[in-house]
């Protein structure tokens, strides 16, 4: 399995993804400000995965911090890391946790307060591929058999610690004897998809075609795509879903070709705090992500450029989320509330 995040006796390693599919090559990161960066600058990204670095990061902040100062230091690790991105959940998440176990184990002495967070943030990691797996096992008989499914962006081992939510999905499909392969949009701007996702299905065996963005309706509406899977930023209550820019139209184009269009994400991404979509923020990127493709300008200099990362499907155009508790159909209200019992 592709080892995306580890936490290690040098610091947290991570495999840069910025690099991929050209170089297979490590981050080692030593203090939280480099978690934060490699956050920030998408070395790490996906919305588990950057749960999982933030943990370390809190961890790796702390095990370096002042025994003395150690309240006012684990604010700050906390802000820097809750200030890299603001639209995949899982980060706040995983900071608001170990938070929770440092309050319960502050009075401890400092060599045991170090080992409780480096033991959380590890079991974070863990936990997250199990709970991949299980998301994997309330998915795989949802995807029709002998048919194509079609992603949209790397919800894949790489977007988690590992096995993968919406890949996860299609690896557990294929695991219980189900014959399919995948069409993996591009995902511009960054690439996600031919970047990360095919690089993964090859790396595993698994059949994958690239598309462009702007050949899923051709696909949708040809027959041969069986149902459409893809992972979560940012869930609210009503099932709204944040996911990377361009989720939408597939979903609308789902819909309209009666296609299901599924989520897989885990608990973790619900934020049931939010009533609809309409909350959610969304991230916006720099301009040179749209106006340049590896660094060769694609746009005339001085180019107006909206770039956001993000958006939102409305719930009347995803047929079920999957979680690691099982499957929620609409209304979204109560069945996520029901399987999240209480924990978000
Ligand atoms: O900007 P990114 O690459 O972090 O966005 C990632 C996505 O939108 C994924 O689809 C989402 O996090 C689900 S990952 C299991």
């Amino acid at each position: 399995m592709i080892e995306t995040i580890q936490w290690t006796d040098e610091g947290v390693v991570m495999i840069n993804q910025t690099r991929l599919p050209a170089e297979e090559t490590y981050v080692t990161c030593r203090t939280y400000q480099e978690v934060a960066d490699a956050i920030r600058t998408m070395i790490i990204r996906g919305a588990p995965a950057i749960g999982v670095a933030a943990a370390m990061g809190v961890a790796i902040g702390v095990a370096k911090a002042n025994p003395a100062e150690l309240d006012a230091q684990l604010e700050v690790i906390s802000k820097e890391l809750a200030s890299t991105r603001p639209t995949a959940v899982n980060l706040f998440w995983a900071i608001d946790r170990m938070n929770r176990l440092y309050r319960e184990v502050r009075h401890l002495p400092f060599e045991e307060v170090r080992d409780r967070l480096i033991a959380e943030a590890k079991l974070v990691r863990a936990e997250d591929i199990e709970i991949n797996v299980a998301m994997g096992k309330h998915g795989a008989p949802l995807v029709p058999d002998g048919k194509t499914v079609l992603t949209h962006c790397n919800a894949g081992a790489l977007a988690t610690a590992g096995y993968g939510t919406a890949l996860g999905v299609i690896r557990a499909a294929i695991e219980s004897g189900k014959n399919i392969d995948v069409y993996a949009d591009e995902t511009r701007p960054f690439l996600q998809g031919a970047r990360l996702t095919v690089w993964e299905l090859q790396h595993d065996g698994i059949q994958a075609t690239l598309i462009t963005d702007n050949m899923a309706g051709h696909f949708l509406r040809a027959g041969q795509i069986g149902c459409v899977v893809v992972g979560a930023d940012r869930i609210a209550a009503n099932g709204d879903v944040a996911n990377k820019i361009g989720t939408y139209s597939v979903a609308v184009l789902a819909k309209e070709n009666n296609i299901p269009f599924y989520v897989a994400a885990p608990i973790s991404t619900l934020d049931l705090t939010l009533a609809s979509g309409e909350q959610i923020p969304i991230e916006e990127r720099g301009a040179a992500e749209v106006t340049h493709v590896f660094g060769v300008p694609v746009a005339p200099a001085g180019t107006l450029v909206r770039n956001p990362a993000f958006d939102v499907t409305p719930n009347r155009y995803v047929t079920a989320i999957i979680t690691e508790k099982g499957v929620a159909r609409a209304p979204f209200e109560s069945s996520l509330r029901e399987l999240a019992g209480g924990t978000r």
